[in-house]
């Protein structure tokens, strides 16, 4: 008798006995790319630490959008740099602010083309802060009122999902109600639900220029050491009316993911944050990973954390890929 009579190996012994036992599978209609859309003509600027990741200014952000599109990425996330920053970060919710001239142009080009924006005030506030500052701190409900204002104008504008990163309480809540008092009952909201306080965001502050300027974001973003509080904040933000939530970053906080999906059963969405996505780069540039595998790798673990899609500055890239 031969021994032992169960042997897993038997079906990874082919591609094809792999293939049929696969459990996981990515798709370039898993993913969102992020884009950064700047004030001025003709910008397409690399940002240093995320090569391969540029700024661009409206014209070239439709062409861009129309290249990831043509991919098959499912949507962009859109970033705005303005031209103007003041205390209150009104640039965020100026009608003929960058954010709403690039999603009316973006959906004029390319109507299929799922939008979503990100609403917060760090990239448009001269401190920094994602929030309007009285004594000395982020005001939560002033806050509140101004991201509420702020995701009206992206869904005038056209955008098909609005997806705050702020982290104030209750301004889920608050968006849903004034989104629908305003008729926009069609538009979603992808909560960032459990948004930590995280080394990982460096690359992007310098991309969208928003690092603060005093101080730091421990205030209101989460700390990594919780677990059970992040379960608390996805709750809440369903309740508040969230359609989908977000975890961030994603490889460090795989088990939040799985979390969040197994306690909530809603639509959860993993961000590879640029941390991440500098810190693949960097290696694969030096020759010491494979670009292509441990990339893959880490998207597919995403979604077998439990994330049903993937914000990831790869997303272009790893559609050709998957293509
Ligand atoms: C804006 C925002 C940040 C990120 C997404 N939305 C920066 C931050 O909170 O500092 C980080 C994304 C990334 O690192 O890729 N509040």
């Amino acid at each position: 008798m031969s021994f032992p009579a169960t042997r897993l190996r038997r079906l990874r012994r082919t591609p094809a006995l792999r293939g049929l036992v696969r459990e996981t599978h990515l798709s370039p209609s898993d993913l969102i790319q992020p884009l950064f859309v700047t004030a001025g003509a003709g910008v397409r600027e690399e940002i240093s630490a995320m090569p391969g990741i540029s700024r661009f200014s409206i014209t070239e952000a439709v062409d861009e959008a129309g290249e990831i599109h043509e991919a098959g990425v499912a949507a962009v996330l859109l970033f705005g740099i303005p031209a103007d920053k003041d205390e209150a970060g009104s640039g965020a919710y100026d009608d003929e602010g960058i954010i709403q001239m690039a999603v009316r142009a973006i959906k004029e080009a390319h109507p299929d083309l799922t939008v979503i924006t990100d609403v917060c005030l760090c990239e448009y506030t001269s401190h920094g802060q994602c929030g309007f500052i009285r004594d000395g701190e982020v005001d939560n409900d002033v806050t509140v009122e101004l991201l509420s204002k702020t995701a009206i104008s992206h869904a005038e504008a056209g955008a098909d999902i609005v997806a705050p990163s702020d982290m104030m309480d209750g301004r889920v809540g608050s968006i849903r109600y004034q989104l629908d008092e305003e008729g926009h009952t069609g538009v979603a909201i992808i909560s960032y639900a459990a948004k930590y306080s995280s080394a990982f965001y460096g690359p992007f502050r310098e991309a969208a220029d928003s690092t603060p300027q005093e101080g730091d974001r421990h205030g209101y973003q989460m700390d990594p050491a919780n677990g059970d509080e992040a379960v608390r904040e996805a709750r809440l933000d369903l309740e508040e009316g969230a359609d989908a939530l977000m975890i961030k970053p994603a490889s460090h906080y795989l088990d939040i993911v799985r979390r969040v999906k197994d306690d909530t059963g809603a639509p959860v969405a993993a961000y590879q944050v640029s941390g991440e996505y500098s810190m693949l780069k960097a290696a694969a540039s030096n020759g010491w990973l494979d670009e292509q595998r441990s990339v893959t790798e880490a998207l597919v673990s995403m979604k077998r954390a439990g994330a049903d899609f993937i914000v990831t500055y790869y997303a272009k890239e790893a559609a050709l890929w998957l293509a």
